[in-house]
């Protein structure tokens, strides 16, 4: 069809198969993650977030326990791939390693909350998005082990980043999937939440 506008972040993985899109929150708060900072794609799947950031010129380390899906994009300037099992009891692999973005969408190991919050430098974002309570009646997972508490992020971020913007609820096509996501930062000393800007283009989403 005439003047059909490509889709935007839809990319050629291994074997044919399709990157998906970067999840819409990630790419709204994006701008937030300080230019060229380093970020942290955690449980990275194929890597559409890996991608995503690398095309927006940040460095990005990829982590996953299974790494098939990001192959491609390891010889990427600024792509870094490490295959790690998150939950086996090992110590967290990236002691003493800090980032300016930390994205984590559909994963959810609770002990890892404290070595992620610790990871973030200051001035640092982090864009959390995953499945939440409720989801059980739509599909799986049903465990809770797996979802999110009511407000559970908040808690979890409270008291050490300041939060830019949070949301639950069900999103999706048909609204089938509950979900939970945060957008919170680790403001430098002295820094006020109102010289956060929310996004580069001075007329987004203005009253
Ligand atoms: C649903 S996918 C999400 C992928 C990606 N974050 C996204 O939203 O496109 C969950 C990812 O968690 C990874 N994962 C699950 N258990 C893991 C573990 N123990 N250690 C490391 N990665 C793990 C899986 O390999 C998978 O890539």
């Amino acid at each position: 069809m005439e003047n059909m506008a490509p889709p935007r972040y839809v990319y050629n993985a291994p074997a044919g198969t399709v990157r998906r899109k970067p999840g819409e929150w990630v790419e709204r708060f994006a701008p937030l993650v300080p230019a060229d900072g380093p970020v942290l794609d955690l449980a990275c799947g194929e890597g559409r977030h890996t991608m995503f950031f690398l095309d927006r010129g940040h460095p990005v380390l990829a982590v996953d326990q299974v790494t098939e899906g990001v192959e491609d994009l390891a010889s990427r300037p600024g792509a870094e791939i490490l295959r790690a099992d998150l939950e086996n009891g090992n110590p967290w692999p990236l002691e003493g390693r800090r980032f300016a973005g930390i994205v984590v969408t559909n994963y959810l190991h609770r002990p890892l909350f404290p070595h992620i919050l610790a990871a973030l430098e200051e001035g640092g974002v982090l864009l959390y998005q995953t499945l939440a309570l409720g989801h059980t009646r739509k599909g799986r997972p049903s465990n809770p082990e797996f979802l999110l508490a009511p407000g559970e992020l908040l808690d979890i971020v409270g008291g050490e980043l300041s939060v830019v913007a949070f949301e639950q609820g069900r999103v999706g096509e048909n609204k089938q999937a509950v979900t939970q996501r945060i957008c919170a930062i680790r403001k430098p000393p002295g820094q006020a939440m109102d010289d956060i800007p929310l996004h580069p283009d001075p007329d987004f989403g203005a009253p």
